[in-house]
Parts: structure tokens; C-alpha cells; sequence
């Protein structure tokens, strides 16, 4: 690995550790963007304009078909802090590059509860907007009060409210027009102070029953979720995987009652708007895909929606079991499954 003089700029970096699968790839070029200040400067070098750019985080959920010839920029600011406070909730603000999971553990310890269901999600907290995590019951948009970024290309600040992110279930402005353009900087959640604990999500509820906690707080409703996750998705420290390769399909409610004819036991989830949604993984586990290796991926035991490296995978290998399994649930159930992971 080369450095240039300013030290910013690094030349032919591996990116196999900086994704949570585990694929190789190399960047030709690689910036860890600690202050917003630092893009300015990167911004004077011939690389800037010659390169395509590519923003990451904490690499969780990104599938690496192979080396990068451009610029990734790693966000790595930091930062904690409360920045307001009224009678009626906590305004509390992070830098992008904070580990998601170690920021909602701080607010539960701060004793701003809230974030709770979002526990142990990979990650960073300037990527959960971009995605709109959600995990529980609860969608970080239903937190989020508004996020700092800078245009790269004009690189000048910007800021955006949650109306202009236009959230949507794992969707946002900035997987859409704005995909690839801003690069966030910090995120101010707003934290209520009237706190209602969300249990609504059946297998939080059996593991809180379990431990005997009827009126749980939000300390013991993050352990008891870091229990479910743990059980039911593969620590990305120890088996590759980027979570949920799919997302879960919307179907129209004609679609649905026509499927549920067939299929009694399809799980499924009434929307506001009438629409349906349904369990991809239940989808791909009656498609015989549960516990089985294409080879060097495989399809994880405990929760057939993610996909998971076995040893040396490579990207083309993931892709190529995703279209495997898009082509048996769309043979079966005439569904389209949509990837949930951004590939570069
Ligand atoms: N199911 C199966 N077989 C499987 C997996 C699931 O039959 O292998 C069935 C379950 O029995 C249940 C239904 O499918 O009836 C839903 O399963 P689960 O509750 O595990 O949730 P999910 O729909 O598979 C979603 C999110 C997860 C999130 C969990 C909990 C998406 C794409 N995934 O998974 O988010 O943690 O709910 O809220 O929306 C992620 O986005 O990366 C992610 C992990």
C-alpha cells in the first residue's frame, strides 16, 4: 500500500476487511475521511476528478464483485453528543463513522431510550439513513430527526430533514436520485421522553416473557433483541454475510389472496396502504434453498434470508446464488425477490 505525501490519498488498498462478506477486491484508491475538512483537500487531487467515488461504512451491507478503479471514501468521524433538550424529548447527534450498535448502547447508558429495537445492527450511524434500518418494530426513521452532508460534487454542506429524505421501508433519497452524491457527515436523532416500549414484534415478546419482564425498560428490551439477533443471524466477525439479502416483497392484495388460496401458511404483513408484505425468507425456505451451498456461498441455517461465505467466496459467487434463488421463488410463487445489499 502506497501513500502519497499528503497522506490523505492511499493507492492499491484491499478491501476484503472492510466489508462485512469478506470478498476480496482492491481499491485503486482508499481515504479515511475523519473531519468534513479533509474532502476539500481531497478534492485538489487530479484522482478526484478522474475517479468514480464510492462512499463506505462500515461495509455491512455491500456485496464486492471485484476491484474498484476509483475512489473509496471510508468515513471514519466521530462524535457523541446531546445537542438539545426540551420538556418533550432529547436531541442527541452522532458522526457518521460512530459504530451503530456502541451508539445506541451510549444514549440506553445516557438514559435516552429509544433506539432499543435497533441493537447490535451492524454498521455505521452515517449508513442508517441511507438504508433506513430497521429491526423489531421500529424503523430508525421513526427517530430521525435530520442528517448533515457534503455534495461531493460541489462538496459544499448540506442538510437534510426526514421529509427530504424521503424514507421508505429500507429506502431512502439517497438509494435513489441522490444515490452516490452525498457523503452524511453526522445524524441528530430525537428521542421522546414519553417512552413506550416497543414489543409488539411476537419473538421479542416471547424472549422478554421468558426472562419475566412485563413492564421491561429500554436496557433490558436491548438485551433481549441482541438475544433474538444472536440467534437467528450469523456474526459477521465470524461468518461473512451482509444481513437480509432481500428485502421482504410488496405484493397488491388481489396478488395475495390469490397465493394464500394455494399457500395457507404464508406469512404475511397488511400494510396501511393495502399492500401485502411477505417473509422472503419463509419464501426461500419452501423453495428448498434453507441450509444450502452454491459453492463457496451458502444459504444461512438459522434464517434463510442471508446469505452467508463459506471460505474464499467471491462476489460473482454471491450473485450468483441470489439469481438462483430469485429464479426458484419467482418459479414458485411468481414473486419478484429485489437484493437488499448495494453492489459495487
Ligand atoms: N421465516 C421462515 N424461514 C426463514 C426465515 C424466516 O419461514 O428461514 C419466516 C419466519 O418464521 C417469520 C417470517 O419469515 O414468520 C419473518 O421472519 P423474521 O421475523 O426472522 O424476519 P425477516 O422478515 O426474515 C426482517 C428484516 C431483518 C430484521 C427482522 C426483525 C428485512 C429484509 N429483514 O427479517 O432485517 O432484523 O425482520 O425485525 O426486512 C436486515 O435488513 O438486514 C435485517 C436483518
Amino acid at each position: 500500500m502506497n501513500r502519497t505525501p499528503g497522506g490523505l490519498l492511499q493507492r492499491d488498498v484491499p478491501l476484503d476487511r472492510l466489508n462485512t462478506f469478506g470478498l476480496p477486491a482492491r481499491a485503486a484508491g482508499f481515504a479515511a475521511i475523519e473531519t468534513p475538512a479533509q474532502l476539500i483537500a481531497l478534492r485538489a487531487l487530479p484522482a478526484w476528478r478522474a475517479w468514480p467515488r464510492f462512499v463506505l461504512g462500515g461495509g455491512s451491507n455491500l456485496v464486492l464483485t471485484g476491484d474498484f478503479a476509483g475512489l473509496i471514501l471510508q468515513v471514519r468521524i466521530p462524535g457523541r453528543q446531546l445537542v438539545a433538550e426540551d420538556a418533550e424529548a432529547w436531541w442527541v447527534q452522532a458522526g457518521a463513522g460512530e459504530n451503530w450498535h456502541d451508539f445506541v448502547i451510549w444514549t440506553l447508558d445516557c438514559g435516552w431510550p429509544g433506539l432499543e429495537n435497533l441493537a447490535l445492527i451492524p454498521g455505521t450511524v452515517g449508513a442508517a439513513p441511507i438504508q433506513n434500518i430497521g429491526a423489531y418494530g421500529l424503523e430508525m426513521a421513526e427517530r430521525f430527526q435530520q442528517l448533515a452532508a457534503v455534495d461531493l460534487e460541489t462538496c459544499e454542506r448540506a442538510t437534510f430533514d426526514r421529509a427530504a429524505c424521503r424514507f421508505g421501508y429500507r429506502d431512502s433519497v439517497f438509494k435513489q436520485e441522490a444515490a452516490g452524491r452525498y457523503l452524511v457527515t453526522s445524524v441528530t436523532f430525537r428521542l421522546p421522553k414519553r417512552w413506550q416500549p416497543m414489543i409488539r414484534y411476537a419473538e421479542l415478546a416471547q424472549a422478554l416473557e421468558a426472562r419475566d419482564f412485563s413492564h421491561p425498560t429500554a436496557r433490558q428490551i436491548a438485551d433481549a433483541v441482541i438475544a433474538v439477533r444472536s440467534r437467528k443471524l450469523p456474526d459477521p466477525a465470524k461468518i461473512g454475510n451482509a444481513g437480509s439479502f432481500f428485502k421482504n416483497p410488496l405484493i397488491d392484495a388481489a396478488t395475495f389472496a390469490s397465493l394464500a388460496e394455494r399457500h395457507p401458511k404464508l406469512p404475511h404483513y397488511s400494510q396501511p396502504d393495502g399492500a401485502v408484505k411477505l417473509a422472503a425468507g419463509w419464501l426461500i425456505e419452501q423453495c428448498g434453498w434453507k441450509g444450502r451451498n452454491l459453492g463457496a456461498v451458502g444459504v444461512y441455517e438459522q434464517q434463510a434470508l442471508v446469505l452467508v461465505n463459506r471460505g474464499g467466496a467471491r462476489g460473482a459467487d454471491v450473485l450468483q446464488l441470489a439469481q438462483a434463488i430469485q429464479a426458484s421463488v419467482q418459479a414458485k410463487f411468481g414473486v419478484t425477490l429485489e437484493r437488499e445489499p448495494v453492489v459495487l
